[in-house]
C-alpha cells in the first residue's frame, strides 16, 4: 500500500531531509585526496547525533556504518572503511540518511576529490541532470513509470546504461516504503501518482554495462565490468501543482 501523507507527517519530513541535506553541505571541504572514508562517516556520524537524529543505515539490517560511500565503480552500499584512503580523480558518492523523530530523510551526492578525469566529470555531470530530469515528471496522476522512462532515454542518449538492482522508493516512518521507483521503464506505466506520496529518486548511472554484482561484505554493489557509476539522490513530496523536493536545502 502507498501511504499518503498529511500535514503533521510533512512536516516532520522536511525536517528531517533538510538534516540529511545540510549534511551533504557540512560535509564537503572534508572529502578531499587522503581522506578515509572511515573518518567522513565519523563526521557525519557525529553531526547527525549531534542535531538530535539518528544515522539511518547504522544496523541497518546489518549494515554496519553511519554513511554509504561509494567510491568509482561501486554503485551503491560501500562502507566506510579507515584503509580507504580518497585519492585525486576518484568519485565518490556519499549517501546520508537521518532519522529526526521518526521519520527518514534521504539524500546523497556524488562528489569529485580533487580534479575529476573528463570522463568522471561526464558522467557525474550527466547522472545529475538524470536526477532532475527524474524530478521534473513528478506531479499528481502522473505514473511511476514516466520517471524511470524520462532518465533512462536521456542516461542512454549518451551511451550510459541504468541500474536495474536498485530502485527509488516510499519513504516516511520506514527507511524504504511502497512503492518502488525504477530509474528506467516505460512511461504510463505503474502506480499513479497523488498529492502528499513521498518517495525517493535515485539514479545509479553507469559507463558500461548495468549489471551489479555484490562484494562478499554482503553489501558493497560494484559494477561488473569494473566502469564507472555514479548517484545522486533526493526525496521528493508530490503536492498540487508538481513536486517540492524535501532534500533541497532552503537558505
Ligand atoms: N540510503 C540508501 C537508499 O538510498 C539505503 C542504504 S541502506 C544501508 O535507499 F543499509 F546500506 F544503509
Ligand atoms: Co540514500
Ligand atoms: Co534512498
Amino acid at each position: 500500500m502507498i501511504r499518503v501523507k498529511n500535514a503533521a507527517e510533512i512536516e516532520l519530513m522536511r525536517k528531517s531531509c533538510q538534516l540529511a541535506a545540510k549534511v551533504l553541505v557540512m560535509i564537503e571541504p572534508y572529502v578531499k585526496p587522503g581522506v578515509s572514508t572511515e573518518e567522513l562517516n565519523k563526521i557525519c556520524h557525529d553531526f547527525i547525533v549531534k542535531n538530535g537524529a539518528l544515522p539511518s543505515p547504522l544496523n541497518y539490517e546489518g549494515f554496519p556504518k553511519s554513511i554509504c560511500s561509494s567510491v568509482n565503480e561501486v554503485i551503491c552500499h560501500g562502507i566506510p572503511a579507515p584503509k580507504q584512503i580518497l585519492k585525486d580523480g576518484d568519485i565518490v558518492n556519499l549517501d546520508i540518511t537521518t532519522t529526526l523523530e521518526g521519520y527518514f530523510g534521504d539524500t546523497s551526492k556524488t562528489f569529485f576529490v580533487g580534479t575529476p578525469k573528463p570522463n568522471a566529470k561526464k558522467l557525474v555531470e550527466i547522472t545529475k541532470r538524470c536526477l532532475e530530469i527524474g524530478i521534473e515528471q513528478v506531479k499528481p496522476n502522473a505514473r511511476v513509470g514516466d520517471i524511470g522512462a524520462a532518465i533512462q532515454a536521456y542516461a542512454e542518449s549518451f551511451g550510459y546504461s541504468v541500474v536495474r538492482d536498485f530502485t527509488g522508493h516510499g519513504i516516511g516512518k520506514e527507511f524504504h516504503e511502497e512503492p518502488p521507483i525504477p530509474h528506467h521503464g516505460k512511461a504510463g506505466t505503474g502506480p499513479r501518482l497523488r498529492e502528499g506520496m513521498i518517495f525517493t529518486i535515485e539514479p545509479m548511472i553507469n559507463e558500461g554495462t548495468y549489471k551489479s554484482k555484490i562484494l562478499k561484505d554482503g553489501w558493497t554493489a560494484v559494477t561488473q565490468d569494473g566502469k564507472l557509476s555514479a548517484q545522486f539522490e533526493h526525496t521528493v513530496l508530490v503536492t498540487e501543482n508538481g513536486c517540492e523536493v524535501l532534500t533541497n536545502l532552503k537558505t
